[in-house]
């Protein structure tokens, strides 16, 4: 009971870690057609959904490591290794990628396009980490 209900919130939680970060695209593409006096409203929302998504992740770290707990599994196992080693990766990817792409937003060489290309790279590489771990969360490849 214990274990399904934390594999639940784990799962719930990868979903918000994950899913608000297919709607920055389409807050990009109205970002690009929108006049210079709105363009901070669309950063404003842009946090919100950077906001969503590290909150998500927030709970799937201690629920990972319960179900480590729960489970039975061993942290020496490749795809627990992994997870953590990409983990804590992505972590310093959000540091590294989407913080500076605020600030950027806030200063004063601020440019529309120049912003929006930083965002939607971080976002591609933050979805194709996140679909990695996706991929070890379901596969649990054994490589020793
Ligand atoms: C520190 C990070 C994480 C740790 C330690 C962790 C650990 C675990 C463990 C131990 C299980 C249970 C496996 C089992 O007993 O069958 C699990 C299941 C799962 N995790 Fe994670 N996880 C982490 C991050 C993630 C992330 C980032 C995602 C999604 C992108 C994710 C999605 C899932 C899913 C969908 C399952 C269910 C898989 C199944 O039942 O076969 N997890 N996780």
């Amino acid at each position: 009971m214990l274990y399904t209900l934390t594999l639940y919130l784990h799962i719930l939680s990868a979903i918000i870690a994950t899913g608000p970060l297919f709607g920055i695209f389409p807050l990009l593409n109205r970002m690009q057609k929108a006049p210079d006096d709105q363009l901070q409203s669309y950063v404003i929302a842009i946090q919100g959904v950077l906001r969503a998504v590290a909150n998500g992740g927030h709970v799937l770290v201690p629920t990972g490591l319960l179900l480590i707990w729960f489970g039975g599994w061993s942290f020496s196992s490749f795809w627990i290794l992994a997870t953590i080693v990409i983990m804590l990766c992505s972590l310093l990817f959000m540091a590294r990628a989407f913080k500076p792409s605020m600030a950027f937003a806030q200063s004063d060489e601020f440019t529309k396009i120049r912003f929006i290309k930083m965002v939607k790279t971080a976002t591609y590489q933050y979805i194709l980490l996140m679909g990695i771990l996706l991929w070890l969360m379901v596969d649990k490849p054994m490589l020793w």
